[in-house]
C-alpha cells in the first residue's frame, strides 16, 4: 500500500487548502516555579517540523498545526499550554504563527477559517480533550472539520493510535506523510535490514521499560550492548554481585531468556565488565571503578573498561542504533560513560542511528550532531518500529 509523500501532494496543489499538520512538538519545558515564564529547555522537535510547514506554507496552503505536549490526562493544565512553542515557531520560520486556545469546537473553526494562503495557526494541546488518547471518534470529527488534507510529520507519537494521529486519518480524503515521518522511517529501515555488523548499544534504567526491544534486538543485533541500570538486572540473573544497583527482581527470567535468545541465534550479548560505583546517588558522591559491585555500593555509570570494549565494537560495526543512557548520565560526575559512546558512535564509520532524548541529549551536549548518521526525534517510536512493529500514525496514512 502507498503513502503519497509531501512532494506529491505538493505537486498535486494546496493552495488555498486548508492543510492539517500532526506535528511532535512535546519539547522539554523549563522553569514555572515561582511566577518564573515557563520556557523550552530544547527546541529540536520545533526546528525538525519547521522543514514540511515551510514547504506547505511556500506552496500557499493554510496549515492548522496540532500536537501533544507533557501528558495532562484531558486536562487543561496551563503549565502544558502550547502557547510558549507558538512564539519560538514563530521566531524559526519567520512569520506570524497564530495560536488558538481551544483544540477543537467554534473558535478553533473560526481560526481555521479565518486563514489566508500561506498563514499558519497552532491549536492548543490536543491532549487536553480527554478524547485524544482515547482515539474519540467525535473529536477526530472535529479535527477533521478544519482540514480538506492531512498530514502527519509526527514521528515521535507514531506509535500512538490517538484522534489526532490515527482517528483524523481515516476521516480526511486526502493524506500524506510529512518529510520529517519519511525520513525517519527511511533511517530507521536500515536498522531493520542492516549492513552487517549491527551493533546495539541499549541503555537506560529499567528492562521493563524496554523488554520488547530487548527480545528483538536480541537475535537481531551481531552484538548487543547493555548500559545503564538495566545492566544489573542482567549481571543479577548471571549471578553476579551487584550491591545496592537498581535490580528488577521480577524480571530476572526475562533478561535470562533474552541472553538465551541471542546465544541461540549465535549473537553476542555484551555487559559491563567495570562499573563506576558509589555508596548514595548524590551528584558529589565520592565514586570509584570496580570490577564487581561490592555491598552497599551503587553502579551509576559504566566503567572505562566497559566504555572502551564498547568503543570498540562501535569501530567494528556498520550499522549502529544506540538508545539509553550508560548511567546517571543528568549528574555530570556520572556522564563518562554515555559520552565515551557518544564520542564513539561519532567517530565510527557505521551508519548510526541514536534515539531517545537523553542519548541525543548527549550527543548535543558534546557537539557531536554532524557527525551522526540520522538523530530520531522519535524514542518510543524509533524503538517500536526498529522492533518491526507497525506504528498505527504510518499504517493510517495508507491509501
Ligand atoms: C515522546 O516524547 O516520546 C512522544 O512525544 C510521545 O509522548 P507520549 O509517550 O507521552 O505518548
Amino acid at each position: 500500500m502507498a503513502t503519497r509523500t509531501l512532494d506529491e501532494l505538493l505537486a498535486e496543489g494546496v493552495r488555498g487548502r486548508r492543510v492539517f499538520v500532526r506535528a511532535d512538538l512535546n519539547v522539554p519545558l523549563e522553569g514555572g516555579q515561582h511566577g518564573d515564564p515557563i520556557k523550552i529547555g530544547d527546541d529540536t522537535r520545533i526546528r525538525a517540523a519547521t522543514g514540511s510547514l515551510r514547504r506547505l506554507l511556500a506552496g500557499g496552503a493554510r496549515v492548522v498545526l496540532a500536537s501533544h505536549l507533557g501528558r495532562p490526562k484531558g486536562e487543561r493544565k496551563l503549565e502544558l499550554s502550547l502557547s510558549p512553542v507558538a512564539e519560538r515557531l514563530g521566531e524559526l520560520l519567520e512569520r506570524k504563527v497564530a495560536f488558538c486556545p481551544d483544540v477543537v469546537g467554534p473558535l478553533a473553526s473560526a481560526a481555521a477559517d479565518g486563514l489566508g494562503d500561506g498563514e499558519l495557526l497552532l491549536l492548543e494541546n490536543v491532549r487536553f480533550e480527554p478524547g485524544e488518547t482515547k482515539n474519540d471518534e467525535a473529536l477526530a470529527r472535529g479535527f477533521a472539520e478544519l482540514a480538506d488534507i492531512f498530514v502527519n510529520d509526527a514521528f515521535g507519537t507514531a506509535h500512538r493510535a490517538h484522534a489526532s494521529t490515527q482517528g483524523v486519518a481515516r476521516l480526511v480524503p486526502k493524506r500524506a506523510a510529512g518529510d520529517l515521518l519519511r525520513a525517519e522511517l527511511e533511517h530507521l529501515e536500515v536498522v531493520r535490514q542492516p549492513e552487517r555488523p549491527l551493533l546495539c548499544l541499549l541503555g537506560g534504567a529499567k528492562v521493563s521499560d524496554k523488554l520488547a526491544v530487548l527480545e528483538a534486538l536480541a537475535p537481531h543485533a551481531d552484538v548487543l550492548a547493555i548500559g545503564g541500570a538495566m545492566a544489573y538486572t542482567f549481571l543479577a540473573a548471571r549471578g553476579e554481585p551487584t550491591g545496592n544497583s537498581l535490580v528488577e527482581p521480577d524480571r530476572l527470567e526475562d533478561a535470562r531468556r533474552v541472553e538465551e535468545a541471542a546465544a541461540k541465534a549465535g549473537r553476542r550479548l555484551l555487559l559491563p565488565t567495570d562499573h563506576l560505583v558509589v555508596e548514595k546517588l548524590e551528584p558529589d558522591a565520592p565514586a570509584e571503578v570496580v570490577a564487581q559491585v561490592p555491598d552497599g555500593r551503587m553502579g551509576v555509570d559504566i566503567g572505562p573498561e566497559t566504555a572502551a570494549a564498547y568503543a570498540a565494537e562501535a569501530a567494528a560495526a556498520r550499522t549502529i542504533f544506540w538508545n539509553g543512557p550508560m548511567g546517571v548520565f543528568e549528574m555530570d560526575a556520572f556522564a563518562k560513560g554515555t559520552e565515551a559512546v557518544a564520542d564513539a558512535v561519532a567517530g565510527s564509520s557505521a551508519r548510526s542511528v541514536v534515539g531517545g532524548g537523553d542519548s541525543v541529549a548527549a550527543i548535543n551536549r558534546l557537539e557531536l550532531g554532524d557527525r551522526i548518521g540520522h538523530l530520531s526525534t522519535g524514542g518510543g517510536a524509533s524503538l517500536e518500529f526498529v522492533q518491526g512493529k507497525t506504528l498505527p500514525g504510518v499504517a493510517a496514512l495508507e491509501e
